[in-house]
Protein backbone atom coordinates (compact mmCIF):
# COMPACT_ATOMS: atom_id res chain seq x y z
CA UNK A 1 0.00 0.00 0.00
CA UNK A 2 1.61 3.52 -0.87
CA UNK A 3 1.77 5.61 1.90
CA UNK A 4 -1.31 8.43 2.28
CA UNK A 5 -1.04 11.88 0.72
CA UNK A 6 -2.42 15.09 2.58
CA UNK A 7 -3.16 18.31 0.93
CA UNK A 8 -3.85 20.64 3.52
CA UNK A 9 -6.00 23.52 3.25
CA UNK A 10 -5.42 26.64 5.38
CA UNK A 11 -7.61 29.27 4.85
CA UNK A 12 -11.69 30.45 5.08
CA UNK A 13 -13.04 26.70 6.07
CA UNK A 14 -16.59 27.80 4.09
CA UNK A 15 -14.55 27.94 0.75
CA UNK A 16 -12.56 25.38 1.68
CA UNK A 17 -15.64 22.75 1.47
CA UNK A 18 -16.08 23.78 -1.77
CA UNK A 19 -12.58 23.00 -2.36
CA UNK A 20 -13.11 19.81 -0.56
CA UNK A 21 -16.02 18.71 -2.82
CA UNK A 22 -14.02 19.43 -6.40
CA UNK A 23 -11.27 17.19 -4.59
CA UNK A 24 -13.40 14.53 -4.08
CA UNK A 25 -14.52 14.58 -7.46
CA UNK A 26 -11.37 15.39 -9.23
CA UNK A 27 -8.55 13.85 -7.48
CA UNK A 28 -9.78 11.22 -4.48
CA UNK A 29 -6.98 9.76 -3.99
CA UNK A 30 -5.78 12.68 -2.29
CA UNK A 31 -6.52 12.52 1.43
CA UNK A 32 -7.79 16.59 1.49
CA UNK A 33 -8.20 18.45 4.85
CA UNK A 34 -9.06 21.55 6.07
CA UNK A 35 -7.39 23.04 9.29
CA UNK A 36 -7.10 22.54 12.14
CA UNK A 37 -8.00 18.94 10.90
CA UNK A 38 -4.27 18.52 9.91
CA UNK A 39 -4.33 14.27 10.64
CA UNK A 40 -1.01 12.56 10.11
CA UNK A 41 1.72 16.04 9.92
CA UNK A 42 4.43 14.14 8.36
CA UNK A 43 1.40 13.05 5.29
CA UNK A 44 1.20 16.41 4.94
CA UNK A 45 2.86 16.69 1.11
CA UNK A 46 1.10 20.09 -0.11
CA UNK A 47 -0.37 23.53 2.04
CA UNK A 48 -2.54 25.84 0.25
CA UNK A 49 -2.78 28.65 2.87
CA UNK A 50 -3.16 32.45 2.85
CA UNK A 51 -0.96 32.52 6.23
CA UNK A 52 0.94 29.18 6.46
CA UNK A 53 1.77 28.15 10.15
CA UNK A 54 4.95 30.06 11.44
CA UNK A 55 6.99 26.66 12.44
CA UNK A 56 5.92 25.17 8.95
CA UNK A 57 9.33 23.23 8.45
CA UNK A 58 9.39 21.25 11.61
CA UNK A 59 5.05 20.74 11.81
CA UNK A 60 5.67 19.22 8.02
CA UNK A 61 8.24 17.52 7.60
CA UNK A 62 7.73 16.03 4.29
CA UNK A 63 5.82 18.59 2.69
CA UNK A 64 6.52 19.25 -1.25
CA UNK A 65 4.54 22.61 -2.27
CA UNK A 66 3.14 25.70 -0.50
CA UNK A 67 0.11 27.25 -2.45
CA UNK A 68 -1.00 30.75 -1.63
CA UNK A 69 -4.91 30.50 -1.70
CA UNK A 70 -4.80 34.30 -3.16
CA UNK A 71 -3.23 36.33 -6.19
CA UNK A 72 -0.23 37.67 -3.77
CA UNK A 73 2.43 36.04 -1.75
CA UNK A 74 3.38 39.08 0.23
CA UNK A 75 2.23 37.72 2.98
CA UNK A 76 4.43 34.83 2.78
CA UNK A 77 7.67 35.32 5.61
CA UNK A 78 9.79 33.69 2.36
CA UNK A 79 12.78 33.30 5.20
CA UNK A 80 10.75 31.33 7.31
CA UNK A 81 10.17 28.50 4.47
CA UNK A 82 12.41 25.91 3.73
CA UNK A 83 14.25 27.50 1.04
CA UNK A 84 13.69 25.27 -1.55
CA UNK A 85 9.85 24.93 -1.02
CA UNK A 86 8.14 25.30 -4.51
CA UNK A 87 5.73 28.46 -3.51
CA UNK A 88 2.90 28.81 -6.07
CA UNK A 89 0.48 32.08 -6.58
CA UNK A 90 -3.32 31.54 -7.45
CA UNK A 91 -3.72 32.33 -10.93
CA UNK A 92 -7.03 30.95 -11.30
CA UNK A 93 -10.18 31.96 -14.29
CA UNK A 94 -12.15 33.20 -11.27
CA UNK A 95 -9.90 36.06 -9.48
CA UNK A 96 -8.88 36.80 -12.76
CA UNK A 97 -12.74 37.29 -14.35
CA UNK A 98 -13.22 39.80 -10.94
CA UNK A 99 -10.19 42.00 -11.28
CA UNK A 100 -11.12 42.37 -15.14
CA UNK A 101 -14.94 43.66 -13.67
CA UNK A 102 -13.50 45.58 -10.90
CA UNK A 103 -10.99 47.28 -12.87
CA UNK A 104 -13.49 47.74 -15.97
CA UNK A 105 -15.98 48.82 -14.09
CA UNK A 106 -13.58 51.88 -12.11
CA UNK A 107 -11.88 52.89 -15.45
CA UNK A 108 -15.77 53.38 -17.41
CA UNK A 109 -16.76 55.33 -13.96
CA UNK A 110 -13.69 57.80 -14.17
CA UNK A 111 -13.75 57.61 -18.06
CA UNK A 112 -17.51 58.85 -17.97
CA UNK A 113 -16.78 61.50 -14.87
CA UNK A 114 -18.82 59.16 -12.18
CA UNK A 115 -17.52 60.71 -9.18
CA UNK A 116 -18.18 64.36 -10.33
CA UNK A 117 -21.76 63.39 -11.36
CA UNK A 118 -22.41 61.73 -7.35
CA UNK A 119 -20.43 65.56 -6.15
CA UNK A 120 -23.19 67.09 -8.32
CA UNK A 121 -25.74 65.39 -6.82
CA UNK A 122 -25.21 66.21 -4.05
CA UNK A 123 -25.67 70.07 -4.96
CA UNK A 124 -28.57 69.27 -6.73
CA UNK A 125 -26.64 70.96 -9.82
CA UNK A 126 -27.54 69.47 -12.94
CA UNK A 127 -24.50 70.39 -14.98
CA UNK A 128 -23.53 67.91 -18.34
CA UNK A 129 -19.54 67.55 -18.63
CA UNK A 130 -18.26 66.80 -22.47
CA UNK A 131 -17.96 63.22 -22.70
CA UNK A 132 -14.45 61.85 -24.38
CA UNK A 133 -14.91 58.88 -26.87
CA UNK A 134 -12.49 55.89 -25.17
CA UNK A 135 -10.58 56.31 -27.65
CA UNK A 136 -9.44 59.80 -26.70
CA UNK A 137 -8.52 58.33 -23.35
CA UNK A 138 -5.46 56.85 -22.56
CA UNK A 139 -5.18 54.08 -19.74
CA UNK A 140 -1.84 52.29 -18.71
CA UNK A 141 -1.88 49.33 -16.54
CA UNK A 142 1.06 48.96 -14.31
CA UNK A 143 2.05 45.24 -13.68
CA UNK A 144 1.69 42.95 -17.10
CA UNK A 145 1.17 39.21 -15.16
CA UNK A 146 -2.08 37.51 -15.50
CA UNK A 147 -4.06 40.16 -14.24
CA UNK A 148 -2.84 42.86 -16.07
CA UNK A 149 -3.07 41.15 -19.44
CA UNK A 150 -6.73 40.66 -18.66
CA UNK A 151 -7.75 43.51 -17.91
CA UNK A 152 -5.52 45.83 -21.01
CA UNK A 153 -7.33 43.06 -23.01
CA UNK A 154 -10.88 43.81 -21.88
CA UNK A 155 -9.96 47.56 -21.93
CA UNK A 156 -8.29 47.53 -25.52
CA UNK A 157 -12.07 45.72 -26.52
CA UNK A 158 -13.78 49.23 -25.04
CA UNK A 159 -11.87 51.37 -27.65
CA UNK A 160 -9.39 52.56 -24.97
CA UNK A 161 -5.57 53.88 -26.14
CA UNK A 162 -3.98 51.03 -23.84
CA UNK A 163 -0.48 50.51 -22.43
CA UNK A 164 1.17 48.29 -20.36
CA UNK A 165 4.43 48.77 -18.26
CA UNK A 166 6.57 46.05 -16.26
CA UNK A 167 10.09 45.51 -15.19
CA UNK A 168 10.50 43.36 -17.99
CA UNK A 169 9.64 43.51 -21.76
CA UNK A 170 6.12 41.96 -22.49
CA UNK A 171 4.01 41.82 -25.55
CA UNK A 172 0.16 42.34 -25.46
CA UNK A 173 -1.97 42.28 -28.55
CA UNK A 174 -3.56 45.96 -29.36
CA UNK A 175 -1.33 47.32 -26.23
CA UNK A 176 1.80 49.29 -26.24
CA UNK A 177 4.18 47.74 -23.70
CA UNK A 178 7.01 49.40 -22.03
CA UNK A 179 9.53 48.16 -19.77
CA UNK A 180 11.86 49.05 -17.05
CA UNK A 181 12.63 52.27 -15.08
CA UNK A 182 14.14 54.00 -18.48
CA UNK A 183 10.30 53.64 -20.15
CA UNK A 184 8.56 54.59 -17.17
CA UNK A 185 8.49 58.06 -17.64
CA UNK A 186 7.71 57.71 -21.18
CA UNK A 187 4.55 55.38 -20.00
CA UNK A 188 3.37 57.82 -17.36
CA UNK A 189 3.45 60.64 -19.84
CA UNK A 190 0.88 59.39 -21.82
CA UNK A 191 -1.72 58.08 -19.18
CA UNK A 192 -4.53 59.47 -18.51
CA UNK A 193 -6.04 56.44 -16.08
CA UNK A 194 -3.90 54.54 -14.51
CA UNK A 195 -4.44 51.50 -12.72
CA UNK A 196 -1.22 49.65 -10.51
CA UNK A 197 -1.60 46.04 -10.40
CA UNK A 198 1.96 45.64 -9.11
CA UNK A 199 2.78 42.98 -6.70
CA UNK A 200 4.43 43.92 -3.44
CA UNK A 201 7.85 43.61 -3.22
CA UNK A 202 11.07 45.70 -1.77
CA UNK A 203 11.42 47.77 -5.09
CA UNK A 204 7.25 48.82 -5.24
CA UNK A 205 6.78 49.66 -2.03
CA UNK A 206 6.36 53.23 -1.93
CA UNK A 207 6.18 53.29 -5.89
CA UNK A 208 2.77 55.27 -5.99
CA UNK A 209 4.55 58.54 -4.69
CA UNK A 210 4.62 62.14 -5.43
CA UNK A 211 7.68 62.05 -8.09
CA UNK A 212 5.94 59.49 -9.98
CA UNK A 213 2.33 61.30 -9.76
CA UNK A 214 4.01 64.43 -11.14
CA UNK A 215 5.08 62.61 -14.27
CA UNK A 216 1.56 61.58 -15.10
CA UNK A 217 -0.58 64.58 -16.89
CA UNK A 218 -2.49 66.97 -15.24
CA UNK A 219 -6.21 65.58 -14.19
CA UNK A 220 -4.76 61.65 -14.56
CA UNK A 221 -6.52 59.17 -12.33
CA UNK A 222 -5.38 56.26 -10.32
CA UNK A 223 -6.79 53.06 -9.79
CA UNK A 224 -5.19 51.14 -7.14
CA UNK A 225 -5.38 47.04 -6.62
CA UNK A 226 -2.23 46.45 -6.16
CA UNK A 227 -1.20 46.24 -1.99
CA UNK A 228 -1.83 49.35 0.16
CA UNK A 229 2.03 49.98 0.95
CA UNK A 230 3.12 50.72 -2.65
CA UNK A 231 1.11 54.14 -1.87
CA UNK A 232 2.58 56.54 -0.17
CA UNK A 233 -0.51 58.16 1.31
CA UNK A 234 0.14 62.16 1.91
CA UNK A 235 1.64 62.42 -1.69
CA UNK A 236 -1.66 60.79 -3.09
CA UNK A 237 -3.66 63.79 -0.99
CA UNK A 238 -1.37 66.09 -2.08
CA UNK A 239 -1.92 65.41 -5.45
CA UNK A 240 -5.25 65.51 -5.69
CA UNK A 241 -6.02 68.63 -3.27
CA UNK A 242 -3.51 70.13 -5.82
CA UNK A 243 -5.95 68.79 -8.59
CA UNK A 244 -2.71 67.30 -10.38
CA UNK A 245 -4.70 64.19 -9.67
CA UNK A 246 -8.42 63.99 -10.75
CA UNK A 247 -9.85 61.11 -8.59
CA UNK A 248 -8.35 58.15 -7.15
CA UNK A 249 -10.23 54.54 -6.43
CA UNK A 250 -8.39 52.46 -3.92
CA UNK A 251 -9.37 49.05 -3.36
CA UNK A 252 -6.01 48.61 -0.90
CA UNK A 253 -4.74 50.45 1.90
CA UNK A 254 -2.18 50.16 4.49
CA UNK A 255 -3.35 49.26 6.82
CA UNK A 256 -6.40 47.40 6.52
CA UNK A 257 -8.96 47.74 7.64
CA UNK A 258 -7.85 51.20 7.44
CA UNK A 259 -8.75 53.04 10.40
CA UNK A 260 -12.06 55.16 10.58
CA UNK A 261 -10.00 59.16 11.31
CA UNK A 262 -7.92 58.09 7.97
CA UNK A 263 -8.42 60.99 5.80
CA UNK A 264 -9.08 58.52 2.51
CA UNK A 265 -12.40 57.76 4.31
CA UNK A 266 -13.81 61.53 3.55
CA UNK A 267 -11.71 62.70 0.77
CA UNK A 268 -14.31 63.83 -2.00
CA UNK A 269 -11.57 62.83 -4.85
CA UNK A 270 -11.24 59.32 -3.46
CA UNK A 271 -13.56 55.89 -3.73
CA UNK A 272 -12.90 53.72 -1.73
CA UNK A 273 -13.57 49.64 -1.05
CA UNK A 274 -12.11 47.00 1.08
CA UNK A 275 -10.17 44.94 -0.68
CA UNK A 276 -12.58 43.28 -2.77
CA UNK A 277 -11.79 43.87 -6.26
CA UNK A 278 -11.30 40.30 -5.85
CA UNK A 279 -11.19 37.15 -4.91
CA UNK A 280 -10.23 33.49 -5.42
CA UNK A 281 -13.14 31.82 -6.74
CA UNK A 282 -12.69 28.01 -4.55
CA UNK A 283 -13.98 25.62 -7.14
CA UNK A 284 -12.45 27.29 -10.20
CA UNK A 285 -9.36 27.38 -8.04
CA UNK A 286 -9.28 23.94 -6.84
CA UNK A 287 -9.73 22.93 -10.15
CA UNK A 288 -6.33 24.96 -11.10
CA UNK A 289 -4.49 23.49 -7.99
CA UNK A 290 -4.92 20.04 -9.14
CA UNK A 291 -3.40 20.48 -12.60
CA UNK A 292 -1.30 21.64 -10.89
CA UNK A 293 -0.15 18.70 -8.67
CA UNK A 294 -0.58 16.86 -12.22
CA UNK A 295 1.91 19.00 -13.69
CA UNK A 296 4.11 18.93 -10.42
CA UNK A 297 4.08 14.76 -10.35
CA UNK A 298 4.95 14.67 -13.76
CA UNK A 299 7.74 16.72 -13.49
CA UNK A 300 6.73 19.95 -15.46
CA UNK A 301 6.46 23.55 -14.88
CA UNK A 302 3.59 24.49 -12.08
CA UNK A 303 1.47 27.50 -13.39
CA UNK A 304 2.13 30.59 -11.25
CA UNK A 305 5.66 29.16 -9.68
CA UNK A 306 7.03 32.39 -7.72
CA UNK A 307 10.32 33.17 -8.44
CA UNK A 308 11.60 33.85 -4.71
CA UNK A 309 14.68 36.14 -5.90
CA UNK A 310 11.87 38.43 -7.31
CA UNK A 311 9.46 37.66 -5.27
CA UNK A 312 6.03 36.73 -7.06
C1 LIG B 1 -6.04 39.32 -2.92
O1 LIG B 1 -5.59 40.41 -2.74
C2 LIG B 1 -5.28 38.18 -3.34
O2 LIG B 1 -4.03 38.21 -3.29
O3 LIG B 1 -5.89 37.20 -3.77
Amino acid sequence: MTAPVTFLYKSDPVRGRIWAEVFQRHAPEIDFRIWPDVGNASSVRYLAAWEPPADIAERFPNLQVLFSSGAGVDQFDFAALPPDLPVVRMVEPGIIRGMVEYVTHAVLGLHRDMAAYRRQQKQAAWKPLQVKTAAERRVGVLGLGSLGQAVLTQLTAFGFECAGWSRSRHAVEGVQCFAGEGELGAFLARTDVLVCLLPLTDSTRGFLNAKLFAQLPRGASLVQVGRGPQGVDADLIAALDAGHLGEAVLDVTEPEPLPPEHPFWRHPHIQLTPHIASMTQPSSAAEVVIDNLRRFDRGEAMLGLVDRARGY
